[in-house]
Protein backbone atom coordinates (compact mmCIF):
# COMPACT_ATOMS: atom_id res chain seq x y z
CA UNK A 1 0.00 0.00 0.00
CA UNK A 2 1.22 3.37 -0.51
CA UNK A 3 2.44 5.80 2.14
CA UNK A 4 -0.55 8.39 3.48
CA UNK A 5 1.40 10.45 5.71
CA UNK A 6 4.82 10.98 4.49
CA UNK A 7 5.83 13.09 7.53
CA UNK A 8 6.49 9.03 9.10
CA UNK A 9 8.70 8.12 6.80
CA UNK A 10 12.26 7.84 8.20
CA UNK A 11 10.41 7.71 12.26
CA UNK A 12 10.88 4.81 14.73
CA UNK A 13 7.66 3.22 15.79
CA UNK A 14 8.11 -0.01 18.74
CA UNK A 15 5.08 -2.08 18.32
CA UNK A 16 4.25 -4.36 20.89
CA UNK A 17 2.84 -7.55 20.39
CA UNK A 18 3.81 -7.27 16.67
CA UNK A 19 4.20 -11.00 15.59
CA UNK A 20 0.40 -11.71 15.45
CA UNK A 21 -2.99 -10.57 14.50
CA UNK A 22 -3.63 -6.71 15.51
CA UNK A 23 -0.01 -5.49 16.29
CA UNK A 24 1.18 -7.50 13.27
CA UNK A 25 -1.05 -5.21 11.30
CA UNK A 26 -0.17 -2.05 12.57
CA UNK A 27 3.55 -2.87 12.24
CA UNK A 28 3.04 -3.50 8.94
CA UNK A 29 1.18 -1.12 8.31
CA UNK A 30 3.89 1.70 9.78
CA UNK A 31 6.41 0.04 8.03
CA UNK A 32 4.37 0.79 4.35
CA UNK A 33 4.69 4.25 5.82
CA UNK A 34 8.15 4.02 5.21
CA UNK A 35 8.78 4.14 9.06
CA UNK A 36 11.50 1.94 11.04
CA UNK A 37 9.90 -0.36 13.06
CA UNK A 38 11.13 -1.97 16.02
CA UNK A 39 8.51 -5.84 16.73
CA UNK A 40 8.19 -6.79 20.09
CA UNK A 41 6.74 -10.02 20.75
CA UNK A 42 7.15 -13.25 23.05
CA UNK A 43 6.32 -15.24 20.31
CA UNK A 44 9.62 -15.65 19.01
CA UNK A 45 8.80 -18.18 15.48
CA UNK A 46 5.76 -15.73 14.92
CA UNK A 47 8.41 -12.64 15.52
CA UNK A 48 10.98 -13.99 12.73
CA UNK A 49 7.91 -14.20 10.18
CA UNK A 50 6.70 -10.68 10.74
CA UNK A 51 10.37 -9.44 10.73
CA UNK A 52 10.91 -11.15 7.38
CA UNK A 53 7.53 -9.90 6.34
CA UNK A 54 8.31 -5.86 7.48
CA UNK A 55 11.76 -6.31 6.01
CA UNK A 56 10.40 -7.20 2.65
CA UNK A 57 8.25 -3.77 2.81
CA UNK A 58 12.30 -1.94 2.18
CA UNK A 59 12.70 -0.72 5.99
CA UNK A 60 14.74 -0.93 8.73
CA UNK A 61 13.39 -3.78 11.09
CA UNK A 62 14.71 -4.68 14.88
CA UNK A 63 13.08 -7.64 16.07
CA UNK A 64 13.02 -7.72 20.03
CA UNK A 65 12.09 -10.92 21.29
CA UNK A 66 10.58 -9.96 25.08
CA UNK A 67 7.81 -10.10 27.24
CA UNK A 68 6.36 -6.64 27.88
CA UNK A 69 5.55 -8.04 31.55
CA UNK A 70 8.93 -8.09 32.66
CA UNK A 71 10.66 -4.73 33.93
CA UNK A 72 14.32 -6.05 32.78
CA UNK A 73 12.84 -6.67 29.05
CA UNK A 74 10.94 -3.84 28.57
CA UNK A 75 14.62 -1.91 29.98
CA UNK A 76 16.33 -4.13 27.24
CA UNK A 77 14.01 -3.35 25.07
CA UNK A 78 14.44 0.32 24.86
CA UNK A 79 18.36 0.37 25.05
CA UNK A 80 18.29 -1.69 22.22
CA UNK A 81 16.21 0.35 20.27
CA UNK A 82 17.90 3.37 20.95
CA UNK A 83 21.32 1.80 19.94
CA UNK A 84 19.74 0.40 16.92
CA UNK A 85 17.86 3.89 15.36
CA UNK A 86 19.35 6.66 17.91
CA UNK A 87 15.38 7.72 18.39
CA UNK A 88 11.68 6.24 19.32
CA UNK A 89 9.01 8.76 17.81
CA UNK A 90 5.88 6.23 18.23
CA UNK A 91 4.93 3.61 20.78
CA UNK A 92 2.68 1.26 19.95
CA UNK A 93 1.29 -0.74 23.22
CA UNK A 94 -0.82 -3.23 21.59
CA UNK A 95 0.79 -6.90 23.44
CA UNK A 96 -1.82 -8.26 25.84
CA UNK A 97 -3.19 -11.03 27.88
CA UNK A 98 -6.33 -11.38 25.75
CA UNK A 99 -8.45 -14.06 28.62
CA UNK A 100 -11.17 -13.63 29.68
CA UNK A 101 -13.51 -15.17 32.68
CA UNK A 102 -16.27 -14.82 35.41
CA UNK A 103 -15.20 -14.06 38.34
CA UNK A 104 -16.34 -17.07 40.82
CA UNK A 105 -14.51 -18.84 37.58
CA UNK A 106 -11.23 -20.68 38.94
CA UNK A 107 -9.01 -18.35 36.88
CA UNK A 108 -5.72 -18.80 39.56
CA UNK A 109 -3.24 -16.04 38.50
CA UNK A 110 -4.91 -14.46 36.02
CA UNK A 111 -5.36 -11.12 37.97
CA UNK A 112 -1.36 -10.86 38.44
CA UNK A 113 -0.64 -12.00 34.91
CA UNK A 114 -3.14 -9.54 33.07
CA UNK A 115 -2.02 -6.90 35.47
CA UNK A 116 1.07 -7.24 34.52
CA UNK A 117 1.04 -7.46 31.07
CA UNK A 118 -1.45 -5.03 30.26
CA UNK A 119 -1.12 -2.27 32.50
CA UNK A 120 1.96 -2.20 33.87
CA UNK A 121 3.60 -3.32 30.83
CA UNK A 122 2.04 -0.13 28.47
CA UNK A 123 3.04 1.53 31.82
CA UNK A 124 6.73 1.24 32.21
CA UNK A 125 7.05 1.43 27.90
CA UNK A 126 5.52 4.22 28.07
CA UNK A 127 7.57 5.71 30.78
CA UNK A 128 10.99 4.70 28.67
CA UNK A 129 10.01 5.69 26.00
CA UNK A 130 8.58 9.38 26.64
CA UNK A 131 12.23 9.76 28.36
CA UNK A 132 13.07 9.77 24.76
CA UNK A 133 10.68 11.44 23.38
CA UNK A 134 10.94 14.35 25.81
CA UNK A 135 14.50 14.77 24.52
CA UNK A 136 13.73 14.86 20.84
CA UNK A 137 11.03 17.76 21.60
CA UNK A 138 7.95 14.81 21.01
CA UNK A 139 6.48 12.03 20.55
CA UNK A 140 3.36 10.08 19.99
CA UNK A 141 2.35 7.09 22.31
CA UNK A 142 -0.99 5.03 21.31
CA UNK A 143 -2.37 2.15 23.59
CA UNK A 144 -5.02 -0.01 22.36
CA UNK A 145 -7.54 -0.38 24.52
CA UNK A 146 -10.78 -2.27 24.18
CA UNK A 147 -14.74 -1.91 23.81
CA UNK A 148 -14.52 -4.01 26.74
CA UNK A 149 -13.24 -0.62 28.93
CA UNK A 150 -16.60 0.90 27.94
CA UNK A 151 -18.70 -1.59 27.83
CA UNK A 152 -18.22 -4.82 30.15
CA UNK A 153 -18.24 -8.37 28.02
CA UNK A 154 -19.70 -11.26 29.20
CA UNK A 155 -16.96 -13.53 31.14
CA UNK A 156 -15.05 -10.43 30.67
CA UNK A 157 -12.86 -10.52 33.81
CA UNK A 158 -9.78 -9.45 34.26
CA UNK A 159 -9.51 -8.45 31.29
CA UNK A 160 -11.78 -5.56 30.58
CA UNK A 161 -10.20 -4.32 33.92
CA UNK A 162 -7.03 -4.04 32.58
CA UNK A 163 -8.51 -2.31 29.48
CA UNK A 164 -10.18 0.08 31.89
CA UNK A 165 -7.14 1.01 33.34
CA UNK A 166 -6.00 1.73 30.19
CA UNK A 167 -8.35 4.10 29.34
CA UNK A 168 -7.37 6.17 32.53
CA UNK A 169 -3.90 5.56 31.72
CA UNK A 170 -4.36 7.86 28.55
CA UNK A 171 -6.27 10.86 30.00
CA UNK A 172 -3.85 10.82 32.77
CA UNK A 173 -0.43 10.30 30.67
CA UNK A 174 -1.96 13.40 27.72
CA UNK A 175 -2.22 15.42 30.53
CA UNK A 176 1.16 14.49 31.98
CA UNK A 177 3.09 14.57 28.81
CA UNK A 178 1.65 17.52 26.97
CA UNK A 179 4.27 19.95 27.67
CA UNK A 180 6.78 17.92 26.36
CA UNK A 181 4.82 17.27 22.87
CA UNK A 182 4.38 14.15 23.55
CA UNK A 183 0.37 12.82 22.36
CA UNK A 184 -0.98 10.12 24.28
CA UNK A 185 -4.75 8.46 22.44
CA UNK A 186 -5.73 4.90 22.67
CA UNK A 187 -7.82 3.00 19.80
CA UNK A 188 -10.81 0.56 21.54
CA UNK A 189 -10.93 -2.01 18.99
CA UNK A 190 -14.24 -4.19 18.38
CA UNK A 191 -14.91 -7.38 16.93
CA UNK A 192 -11.71 -7.83 14.98
CA UNK A 193 -10.97 -10.27 12.36
CA UNK A 194 -7.65 -12.24 13.14
CA UNK A 195 -6.45 -15.73 13.76
CA UNK A 196 -8.15 -15.62 16.87
CA UNK A 197 -11.65 -15.25 14.91
CA UNK A 198 -11.17 -18.80 13.14
CA UNK A 199 -14.52 -19.92 14.75
CA UNK A 200 -16.36 -17.46 12.76
CA UNK A 201 -14.84 -18.80 9.31
CA UNK A 202 -18.64 -20.48 8.88
CA UNK A 203 -21.21 -18.20 7.24
CA UNK A 204 -23.53 -18.42 9.76
CA UNK A 205 -21.83 -18.19 12.87
CA UNK A 206 -20.43 -15.06 11.60
CA UNK A 207 -23.13 -13.03 10.50
CA UNK A 208 -24.76 -13.99 13.88
CA UNK A 209 -21.67 -11.96 15.37
CA UNK A 210 -21.29 -9.58 12.23
CA UNK A 211 -25.19 -8.55 13.23
CA UNK A 212 -24.60 -7.48 16.42
CA UNK A 213 -22.48 -4.54 14.92
CA UNK A 214 -24.26 -1.40 13.59
CA UNK A 215 -22.09 -1.90 10.94
CA UNK A 216 -22.76 -5.50 10.36
CA UNK A 217 -19.11 -6.99 9.66
CA UNK A 218 -15.84 -7.65 12.01
CA UNK A 219 -13.44 -4.76 12.01
CA UNK A 220 -10.02 -5.92 10.03
CA UNK A 221 -6.62 -5.48 11.40
CA UNK A 222 -5.92 -2.72 8.77
CA UNK A 223 -8.82 -0.75 9.93
CA UNK A 224 -7.38 -0.53 13.26
CA UNK A 225 -4.09 0.35 11.70
CA UNK A 226 -5.26 3.14 9.72
CA UNK A 227 -6.33 4.72 13.23
CA UNK A 228 -2.89 4.27 14.16
CA UNK A 229 -1.40 5.79 11.34
CA UNK A 230 -3.79 8.91 11.68
CA UNK A 231 -2.81 9.42 15.15
CA UNK A 232 0.91 9.10 14.90
CA UNK A 233 0.72 11.59 11.54
CA UNK A 234 0.61 15.35 12.00
CA UNK A 235 -2.83 15.25 11.08
CA UNK A 236 -3.55 14.35 14.41
CA UNK A 237 -0.93 17.10 16.30
CA UNK A 238 -4.00 18.30 18.13
CA UNK A 239 -5.26 15.10 19.27
CA UNK A 240 -4.17 14.12 22.57
CA UNK A 241 -5.99 12.33 25.65
CA UNK A 242 -8.92 10.30 23.21
CA UNK A 243 -10.39 7.14 23.38
CA UNK A 244 -10.99 6.21 19.96
CA UNK A 245 -13.66 3.28 19.56
CA UNK A 246 -12.78 1.28 16.15
CA UNK A 247 -15.64 -0.93 16.80
CA UNK A 248 -18.38 -0.24 13.82
CA UNK A 249 -20.39 1.63 16.44
CA UNK A 250 -21.00 -2.08 18.97
CA UNK A 251 -20.24 0.66 21.86
CA UNK A 252 -22.43 3.14 20.82
CA UNK A 253 -25.43 0.84 20.83
CA UNK A 254 -27.69 0.16 24.02
CA UNK A 255 -29.48 -3.32 22.38
CA UNK A 256 -28.26 -5.39 19.56
CA UNK A 257 -30.19 -4.66 16.07
CA UNK A 258 -32.60 -7.81 16.86
CA UNK A 259 -33.89 -6.31 20.01
CA UNK A 260 -35.15 -3.53 17.94
CA UNK A 261 -36.34 -5.86 15.63
CA UNK A 262 -38.00 -7.96 18.43
CA UNK A 263 -39.58 -4.43 19.87
CA UNK A 264 -40.68 -3.90 16.82
CA UNK A 265 -42.51 -6.96 16.59
CA UNK A 266 -44.16 -7.44 19.86
CA UNK A 267 -45.76 -3.58 18.96
CA UNK A 268 -47.67 -5.08 16.34
CA UNK A 269 -48.36 -8.30 18.17
CA UNK A 270 -46.72 -10.12 15.54
CA UNK A 271 -44.15 -11.43 18.08
CA UNK A 272 -41.55 -13.48 15.98
CA UNK A 273 -41.01 -17.38 16.76
CA UNK A 274 -38.05 -17.74 18.77
CA UNK A 275 -38.14 -14.17 20.28
CA UNK A 276 -37.65 -14.21 23.78
CA UNK A 277 -40.41 -13.94 26.13
CA UNK A 278 -42.40 -11.12 26.06
CA UNK A 279 -40.56 -8.15 28.60
CA UNK A 280 -37.58 -10.64 29.23
CA UNK A 281 -35.02 -7.63 28.54
CA UNK A 282 -37.48 -5.12 30.12
CA UNK A 283 -35.75 -3.30 32.98
N1 LIG B 1 -8.91 -9.10 18.38
C1 LIG B 1 -9.89 -8.39 18.91
O1 LIG B 1 -11.07 -8.59 18.54
C2 LIG B 1 -9.60 -7.32 19.93
C3 LIG B 1 -10.68 -6.57 20.41
C4 LIG B 1 -10.44 -5.57 21.34
C5 LIG B 1 -9.13 -5.29 21.76
N2 LIG B 1 -8.10 -6.03 21.28
C6 LIG B 1 -6.75 -5.68 21.74
O2 LIG B 1 -5.88 -5.63 20.63
C7 LIG B 1 -4.56 -6.03 21.04
C8 LIG B 1 -4.07 -7.15 20.14
O3 LIG B 1 -4.96 -8.24 20.26
P1 LIG B 1 -4.98 -9.42 19.17
O4 LIG B 1 -6.38 -9.83 19.00
O5 LIG B 1 -4.17 -9.04 17.99
O6 LIG B 1 -4.25 -10.57 20.03
P2 LIG B 1 -3.13 -11.60 19.57
O7 LIG B 1 -3.03 -12.62 20.64
O8 LIG B 1 -3.36 -12.03 18.18
O9 LIG B 1 -1.81 -10.73 19.57
C9 LIG B 1 -1.19 -10.35 20.75
C10 LIG B 1 0.31 -10.43 20.53
O10 LIG B 1 0.94 -10.02 21.74
C11 LIG B 1 1.94 -10.97 22.06
N3 LIG B 1 2.12 -10.97 23.51
C12 LIG B 1 1.27 -11.47 24.45
N4 LIG B 1 1.80 -11.32 25.66
C13 LIG B 1 2.99 -10.70 25.50
C14 LIG B 1 3.99 -10.28 26.39
N5 LIG B 1 3.88 -10.47 27.70
N6 LIG B 1 5.11 -9.66 25.90
C15 LIG B 1 5.22 -9.49 24.56
N7 LIG B 1 4.31 -9.88 23.67
C16 LIG B 1 3.21 -10.48 24.13
C17 LIG B 1 1.41 -12.29 21.53
O11 LIG B 1 2.45 -13.24 21.35
C18 LIG B 1 0.77 -11.86 20.22
O12 LIG B 1 1.68 -11.88 19.15
C19 LIG B 1 -4.67 -6.41 22.51
O13 LIG B 1 -4.28 -5.29 23.30
C20 LIG B 1 -6.14 -6.71 22.68
O14 LIG B 1 -6.55 -6.52 24.02
C21 LIG B 1 -8.31 -7.05 20.38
Amino acid sequence: MDARYPELRGRVAVVTGAAKGIGQGIALRMASEGMRVVAVDIDADSLTTTANALRALGVPVMAFHGDVSLPGDIVRLFEEALQAFGTVDLLVNNAANLRRSRLLDDHEGLLELQLATNVAGPYLCSQRAAAIMREAGGGSIIHISSVGAARAHHRGLPYDVTKGAINAMTQAMAVDLGGYGIRVNAIGPGLTHTWRTDAFRDPAAYRAAADRVPLHRFGTVDDIAAMVAFLASDEASYVTGQIIYVDGGLSAQLEPPWEERRLAADADGTAAAGSVTKGAHRA
